[in-house]
């Protein structure tokens, strides 16, 4: 009899076995992925993530250089000169770490310039700086929410969020769905203290957008309010960048807008913003603000740095739509399946977790660099190749990865 593939998901929860005997048996996961040698921690790049590379692959083959599309650095900002500049500058300033949470003397003026900054490029009263933007999701899902509020939400929110609704009421409604999303909301009428409608501004898998006026809308009808996660629109959507909000000229709509320093903008850290009271309750009680050291002033100072760079240069942004355009357009006319993407995140789809393992493995050996997304980031056997591009690739980097993956695909024929 074959013997049956392992899935991470066979790993999660194993029917009577401890902990020490899960992690032992979760060797049997990698003794058969080793065949694929695509393990995401058996790989290291010795470079700044940028367009190109130097990846060490630990399987045997040193130091291949290759184009990434790895990464959400989407204008390439984590290397501008002047973004580590600013960086350089708070460090023989302020030093390394505040070593502190924000609450107990870890609040500096370059937080609280930055919070400014961000407060009024979405048009609120104020933000609030997490040390990443998984913890601004959990810690104001945990801070708003509890249990008497109800949360819907989209069934493809980032898990960051997802997690800090461990505490609350949860409905799904289906991906974009306003008639689920009307029937929970008519629902949930006098059943609870607060209703939050939780979407994404840009899904973080597939690249597509929510239907945000719609959404806004419907959630006012009923007297929700609306938090959305811009992580993947900052810097990307908009006018100026500004995000999905703006994008949809819906900025008064949305009631809370949290997001992450960690992307376009090239550092580290993430922020929430949203009116006064609330951001003031924020402080107070997100746990992941007020037990955990501040964000290094050196990365303030960066993605302050970077948040002006992508305001008063815009043709970054202009360079990253025209790579985005092109690069869909040639997998497109090859006859891959990249679904509804509106975005720089582009997903091949591929399906199960060996395949779209092989292939990236393939496409390393011609250098390309790119990781697959497999569970627990997609639904079991809707593994993909998620493509991230940036302002940064050019032309050429761009036809050798549709040159190199249409060169696997005759080896694999993995088309969907
Ligand atoms: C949609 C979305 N939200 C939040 C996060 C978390 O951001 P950070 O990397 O700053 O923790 C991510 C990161 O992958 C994301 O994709």
């Amino acid at each position: 009899m074959k013997e049956k593939y392992l899935n991470i998901k066979d790993f999660a929860d194993v029917p009577g076995k401890g902990i020490q005997e899960t992690a032992d048996y979760f060797q049997a996961w990698f003794d058969q992925m080793d065949e694929y040698q695509m393990n995401a921690f058996d790989i290291t790049t010795s470079t700044a993530t940028g367009r190109e590379v130097v990846v060490t692959d630990h399987y045997g083959e040193d130091l291949i250089t290759a184009k990434s599309f790895v990464s959400s650095n989407y204008l390439g900002l984590n290397t501008h000169p002047e973004v580590k500049k600013a960086a350089s500058e708070a460090v023989e300033k302020y030093g390394m770490g505040t070593c502190t949470a924000p609450i107990i003397g870890g609040y500096i003026d370059n937080h609280k310039e930055l919070e400014q900054k961000i407060a009024r490029i979405h048009k609120k009263d104020d933000a609030l700086i997490f040390s990443s933007g998984f913890a601004a999701n959990i810690g104001i899902a945990q801070a708003i929410l509890g249990k008497e509020d109800l949360a819907i939400v989209d069934k493809f929110i980032h898990a960051s969020m997802f997690d800090g609704l461990a505490n609350t009421n949860v409905k799904f409604f289906g991906h974009n769905n306003l008639e689920y999303l009307e029937t929970n909301l008519q629902k949930a009428q006098g059943n609870y203290k607060t209703v939050a409608v939780i979407v994404d501004g840009v899904y973080s898998q597939d690249g597509d957008l929510p239907v945000l006026p719609e959404i806004c809308k419907m959630a006012k009808k009923y007297g929700a309010i609306v938090i959305m996660d811009d992580a993947h629109a900052f810097g990307v959507l908009g006018e100026n960048g500004y995000g999905a909000a703006e994008h949809f000229d819906v900025e008064e709509e949305v009631d809370i807008i949290t997001g992450t320093l960690s992307k376009a903008v090239g550092t580290i850290g993430g922020y929430v913003t949203a009116n006064k009271s609330i951001i003031r309750y924020l402080r107070y009680y997100s746990r992941s603000s007020i037990f955990s050291a501040s964000l290094p002033p050196a990365m303030v100072a960066a993605a302050s740095k970077a948040i002006d760079l992508f305001t008063a240069e815009p043709q970054l942004k202009d360079k990253l739509w025209e790579n985005t355009k092109y690069i869909k357009s040639r997998l497109a006319d090859c006859g891959y399946n990249i679904g509804e993407s509106e975005s720089p995140i582009v997903p091949i789809k591929i399906g199960d977790d060996k395949t779209a393992k092989l292939v990236a493995r393939k496409l390393l050996e011609k250098g390309v660099y790119i990781i697959p997304a497999v569970y627990p980031a997609v639904r079991l056997r809707d593994s993909r190749l998620r493509l991230n591009v940036s302002a940064t690739h050019t032309k050429a980097d761009l036809d050798h990865f549709v040159d190199s993956l249409n060169e696997v695909n005759e080896l694999l024929n993995f088309k969907k």
